[in-house]
């Protein structure tokens, strides 16, 4: 068994092996000189972030989805280039609504040059995105456009919060499912859809998508609190300073409003995080808290239960090397939260 790509599947098929380190060195290529401009700044900027590095999680996704047709097909690499520029153009924006600092164990593009220079970069590669995918057909588009207004619906309904007495668990879930599930499910859909794979197919791997995509980011919610940052490449804790809620901070809210043993505790642990973390004093003591804090351990476990459900959609596809390694894929996200 190998482990291929920045965010390491198990691949126990040595042809597969090597059509994935292929397809991925072309996506990298594909990246590098789909943000190239005329204005030298705009190339520094936009490929700030390409070359940093990052996880390629959805490319893998599309190219391990097109094994399912034709997995040469001209279409699939340029899908995956397009999904992975979307992606890029929205870490861009993200940061900046999230004030973050790092990315991808880099300075954010907001933190190394300002709001302005961001936002404008992520148009920049949406419209790249924009260009390739139009030459995939008007249903790619038409896919891309579609996920595009879920995403940015994800997260504005993130930033206006829950409606009047909706939970604010389910109306987590469906930010999450907007914000990274869409595009996600993207990335499985074109990957197939390219390939000339049945429809069932492309519905299965689109279901995929959406489901490990949603457990993708619970996982990185987790880790967000769990981890130094070392691994991420992003400041630790960045949501809670910022006051953006995510699943262990909402688990534990839930925990602290349900009363018994422990809630009060719970409760002065939720007001401390209620509270202004933009002191460093407190943003360490609320992540050190959290930590050990049985809400982190029901986060982590809503994550592997979508993980699980993603695993759970493969089993209408044919048992290839692919489809394996789709699996393993699912552990690979279950395994980030450990
Ligand atoms: C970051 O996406 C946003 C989330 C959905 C958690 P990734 O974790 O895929 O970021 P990169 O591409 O590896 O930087
Ligand atoms: C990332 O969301 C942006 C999108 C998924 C569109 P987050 O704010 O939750 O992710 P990180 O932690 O900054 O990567
Ligand atoms: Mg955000
Ligand atoms: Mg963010």
């Amino acid at each position: 068994m190998t482990v291929v790509g920045p965010f390491g599947v198990s691949v126990r098929d040595g042809a597969l092996e090597a059509d994935i380190r292929a397809g991925l060195a072309a996506v990298e290529e594909g990246l590098v000189e789909a943000t190239k401009s005329e204005v030298p700044f705009i190339t520094e900027a936009a490929q700030h972030l390409v070359r940093a590095g990052g996880k390629r999680f959805r490319p893998l996704l599309t190219l391990l989805a097109a094994r399912f047709g034709d997995p040469y097909a001209p279409g699939v690499v340029p899908a995956a280039v397009t999904v992975e520029l979307t992606h890029l153009a929205t870490l861009y924006h993200d940061d900046i609504m999230d004030a973050a600092e790092m990315r991808r164990g880099v300075p954010s593009a907001n933190a190394r040059w300002d709001n302005s220079v961001a936002v404008l970069t992520g148009d920049f590669l949406f419209a790249r995105a924009s260009s390739i995918v139009s030459e995939l057909g008007t249903e790619a588009v038409r896919i891309q456009a579609e996920a595009f207004e879920r995403l940015v619906t994800g997260q504005i309904q993130e930033t206006a919060g829950p409606r009047e007495g909706q939970d604010p668990v389910a109306h987590y879930l469906d930010v999450v499912a907007g914000k990274t599930g869409s595009l996600i499910a993207v990335a499985g859909r074109l990957g197939a859809l390219m390939s000339g794979a049945d429809e069932s197919v492309v519905n299965v791997l689109s279901q995929y998508g959406e489901r490990i995509g949603v457990a993708f980011q619970l996982a990185d919610d987790v880790l967000d609190i769990a981890s130094d940052g070392s691994e991420s490449g992003k400041t630790p804790g960045t949501d809670l300073r910022e006051g953006v809620p995510t699943l262990p901070v909402l688990r534990l809210r839930e925990m602290a409003a349900r009363g018994g043993p422990g809630a009060a505790a719970d409760r002065e642990l939720a007001e401390l995080l209620d509270g202004d973390l933009s002191d460093d004093a407190r943003h360490a003591e609320a992540l050190a808290r959290l930590r050990e804090h049985p809400a982190l351990r029901q986060a982590r476990s809503d994550a592997l239960s979508y993980a699980y459900a993603a695993r759970e959609t493969l089993s209408p596809l044919p048992d290839t090397p692919a489809r394996q390694a789709l699996a393993e894929l699912c552990d690979a996200v279950a395994d980030r939260t450990a």
